[in-house]
């Protein structure tokens, strides 16, 4: 199985499939864009002072497309990209994922909707370390709804199939190598079929033939799985895989 017989997504998509996944029923401009983000603003509250990170985001990514998100350190990539996935809210603007206004949905709408519709791969794995391989994604699987224990099984060797890890099906966290683990992680965010990944540095922590194999598994995805992925680096070898790159600097996006 490769990446490329999962879900067909095709460029005409179902928007009534997206439609069906949320009670919420606003819907935007979603034929070609995956992701619309308009007049995005983030104040964090955390510290002694108000700090303003993101001043007047707008972007816009069609269905498929192979995106880099870059800028220095602190420019606000991250937060950035937290707020795309719905997993921050920002101070100020709206977001549109397939269509869905995320930034307008309750927290329960969201939170059924990220489920269906977006993989995030987190920089550090956050892979659980007494679950092995399959056990990490089986509950993945399991929050995203997928009944039965011989289900949730075949479905994770599947997707660990996908990733090249078959033999590693038993192994705990601690025994993979990082490469390994962040084609774990890239397994369970595909749990579920999402039609957007977003990864957040997935090469930083990798040695060069790691980041290679992880690397041309994300440009599956996009290329061959039909999926939109929106990747937050500084690694120079996905610039040259990339459809776009949008820079970020000082919470100010670059053309
Ligand atoms: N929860 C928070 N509370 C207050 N400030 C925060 C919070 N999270 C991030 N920041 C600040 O916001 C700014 C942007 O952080 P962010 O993590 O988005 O940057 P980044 O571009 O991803 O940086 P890096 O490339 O180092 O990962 C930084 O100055 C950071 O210190
Ligand atoms: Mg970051």
């Amino acid at each position: 199985m490769t990446l490329s017989q999962t879900r067909p997504i095709s460029s005409a998509f179902d928007r009534n499939y997206v439609a069906s996944t949320s009670p919420y029923s606003g819907v935007c401009d979603s034929d070609i864009k995956a992701i619309v983000a308009q007049g995005v603003e983030m104040i964090y509250h955390s510290g002694a002072e108000p700090y303003s990170v993101l001043h007047g985001v707008d972007l816009e990514i069609c269905r498929g497309d192979f995106q880099l998100l870059m800028g220095p350190s602190g420019s606000g990539k991250t937060t950035l990209l937290s707020i795309l996935a719905g997993i921050l809210t920002p101070t100020a603007g709206s977001v549109c994922l397939m269509g869905q206004e995320i930034t307008r949905m309750t927290r329960s709408q969201l939170a059924k909707f990220r489920l269906k519709n977006v993989g995030f791969i987190f920089q550090g794995f956050n892979l659980f370390p007494a679950l092995t391989a399959a056990e990490n994604i089986e509950v993945a699987l399991k929050v995203k709804g997928v009944r039965g224990v011989q289900n949730r099984r075949k479905e994770a060797l599947n997707l660990l199939d996908q990733v090249g890890l078959s033999n590693r099906v038993h192994h705990l966290p601690r025994d993979l190598s990082g490469g390994q683990k962040q084609r774990v992680a890239i397994a369970r965010a595909l749990a579920g079929n999402p039609y957007i990944i977003m990864a957040d540095e997935p090469t930083a922590a990798l040695d060069s033939q790691s980041g290679h194999a992880v690397i041309e598994l994300l440009r599956q995805l996009a290329k061959e799985a039909g999926r939109t992925v929106l990747i937050v680096t500084h690694d120079p070898r996905l610039v040259d895989v990339a459809d776009r790159i949008t820079y970020l600097e000082d919470g100010i996006l670059q053309s």
